[in-house]
């Protein structure tokens, strides 16, 4: 646990809402940290990386009580699909586990008991919209009525869709609440706050420390310059949560508990992991390196609170928070009625979820921007890619050295000089991962492939081998071509674990990064069987017009139930 070489790192992906299925908008988030993490066990850093259902809140309560079963039930039902869906995905999760845990429980009551002893917490009575059939307070987005500017009806609490006016669900004409139907109360509750403004200091220097996007720096500077607010972080019953010790029908807010759901996740890893230690990676001086990966619009509650909160508690706080931008579909937001809202699970029965990885891979960077799948362009990149270019110089070198030559390499290498050209990339490669700039190494690892494409194009084996005499350099020529391959391989591995397990079967090698540095000679290999096969524009269509079908269903589902 102290060697000084390897890095020992802790990583996180913001953990899904446990109300509904997982889709490719949220894949992209997975995918990118599990490429990240991957990478890094790759060059043999010590990575743990963990996640967990985000199972608290009024949504979770209300979806149960629809579907006629208890939260309980509901979050273990969805944990078990996304679970499903992740492992498809090849998402290397150590644990996957939920913040409705004893762990997390735990936690939540110690970091906040840690703030509340230290002053960190208000207390004050505010006024809220209630709703008195239901006997629930309104969150903005639970209540409707008439837009006060344009007057369109059935408009959310805090906006309109058809003016774009905003304004407080109190300016509201005939307001109603969006769960009853009922006309809310103002009714007055003690709710507890987070003293935020504590914290201007240490959140200042965290925000300067460097390691954090540009982006992001900036974001907080502007909310850290406009002054930070205590946050509410108590709710009132009936809410599906952690009661807060010594409050009565108090509940910790979803995004209180949300965060702690990181370590509680990896506390349930150490205690049935031998020699992992909690405290090693969460005490305030620990030299470990902690990551949450997260999208570009729960920044402040990673930015803010989260930091806060770890500072408050003395523990450590993370080494860098990582956000990427949102998932287009064709240019435009995922659209239920285009077919485009695409969940994990129809995805995964229409197309090899190593496609999505390798296409998310080469679009990605490391800034907060937007990212589109133009459907089109995944089909042409990938077929062209993968499977024109880097399957293509296996399944042109296998053949020769299966029948002419027992499946055996060629004693020496031929052609160092190549060789140690693919073998220099690596150091430009591991950067580029390490940076999360996965497009920049895909480029540069195409940018090989087309080399090696190259090589056996002018050295035309096909023609050799009809010729008498050539044995040795056909040999010599596929066997350098099965070489770069290889290479290839272990560039990509962290973007394609499946191919990548079967090119090793083939290659009969465990395709580590170190053998980069170690050509294969006389070396046996496997037959050869094709590694990724062409999409179809086809399997598109079927997978669109699924999505229209299941949104539809799900409507059906809905007015059903009222
Ligand atoms: N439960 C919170 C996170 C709590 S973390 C302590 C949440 N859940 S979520 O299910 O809405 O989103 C999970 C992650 O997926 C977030 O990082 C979010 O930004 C990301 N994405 C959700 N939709 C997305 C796209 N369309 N595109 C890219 N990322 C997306 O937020
Ligand atoms: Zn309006």
């Amino acid at each position: 646990m102290t060697n000084t070489t390897t890095r020992e790192i802790l990583v996180t992906s913001a953990l899904p809402y446990a109300n509904g299925s997982i889709h490719i908008g949220h894949m992209l988030e997975y995918i990118q940290t599990d490429i990240w993490v991957r990478f890094q066990r790759h060059i043999g850093n010590t990575c743990h990386y963990v996640c967990a259902d985000d199972a608290h809140g009024t949504a979770i309560m209300l979806r149960a009580e629809q579907e006629g079963i208890t939260p309980e039930q509901l979050i273990a039902n969805v944990q078990a699909e996304h679970e499903q869906d992740f492992s498809n995905f090849n998402v290397s999760f150590d644990n996957f586990y939920s913040t409705h845990s004893p762990e997390n429980r735990e936690f939540s009551e110690y970091i906040y008991k840690a703030c509340e002893a230290k002053g960190h917490i208000a207390s004050r009575t505010i006024t809220q919209a209630f709703d008195p059939e239901k006997q629930l307070f309104l969150a903005d987005r639970f209540i409707k009525g008439t837009c006060p500017k344009c007057k369109t009806e059935d408009q959310y609490g805090d906006n309109c869709e058809a003016c774009g006016a905003t304004y407080s669900p109190a300016d509201l004409i005939k307001p109603k609440s969006a769960i009853s139907g009922a006309i809310p109360v103002q009714k007055d509750s003690t709710h507890l706050f987070f003293k935020l403004p504590d914290f201007e200091k240490l959140l200042k220097d965290w925000t300067r420390s460097g390691s954090l996007q540009s982006e992001i720096a900036n974001k907080l500077a502007e909310w850290l310059d406009s002054g930070l607010q205590e946050w509410d972080i108590s709710r009132d019953a009936p809410y599906f949560g952690f009661e807060i010790p010594g409050q009565e029908n108090k509940f910790f807010y979803v995004w209180l508990d949300a965060p702690i759901g990181y370590m509680a996740s990896f506390k349930n890893l150490c205690d049935r992991t031998a020699g992992l230690d909690f405290d090693y990676y969460w005490n305030k001086n620990s030299s470990t390196e902690l990551y949450h990966f997260i999208g570009k619009d729960i920044i402040n509650f990673h930015g803010l609170f989260w930091p806060a909160m770890l500072y408050a508690a003395e523990f450590r706080t993370p080494t860098a928070v990582y956000a990427h931008g949102f998932l287009t579909v064709n240019g435009q937001k995922m659209s239920k009625s285009r077919g485009t809202f695409i969940k994990a699970g129809t995805y995964l029965r229409h197309l090899h979820p190593e496609y999505l990885r390798y296409y998310f891979a080469a679009k990605l960077n490391n800034k907060v921007d937007d990212l589109d799948l133009n459907l089109e362009d995944f089909v042409q990149r990938v077929n062209s890619d993968l499977v024109g270019k880097v399957v293509n110089i296996a399944s042109r070198s296998a053949g020769f050295i299966s029948k002419k030559f027992n499946g055996k390499l060629s004693t020496a290498v031929s052609e160092p000089e190549l060789l140690n050209a693919f073998a220099s990339e690596q150091h430009t490669i591991a950067e580029h991962y390490e940076n999360r700039e996965f497009g920049k190494a895909i480029k540069a690892i195409m940018a090989l492939a087309d080399q090696a494409n190259q090589y056996i194009a002018d050295k035309e084996p096909w023609v050799l081998a009809r010729q008498e005499g050539s044995e040795q350099q056909v040999q010599d020529i596929c066997s350098t071509g099965l070489n770069m391959f290889r290479m290839l391989m272990i560039y990509l591995k962290p973007v394609l674990p499946m191919m990548t397990e079967n090119a090793a079967n083939f290659l009969n090698d465990d395709l580590s990064w170190s053998g980069l540095n170690t050509p294969l000679v006389s070396h046996g290999i496997e037959k050869f069987k094709p590694l990724m096969i062409r999409i179809e524009a086809s399997q598109i269509e079927a997978m669109l017009e699924e999505s229209k079908v299941e949104v539809a269903k799900e409507l059906a589902l809905k007015e059903k139930q009222g």
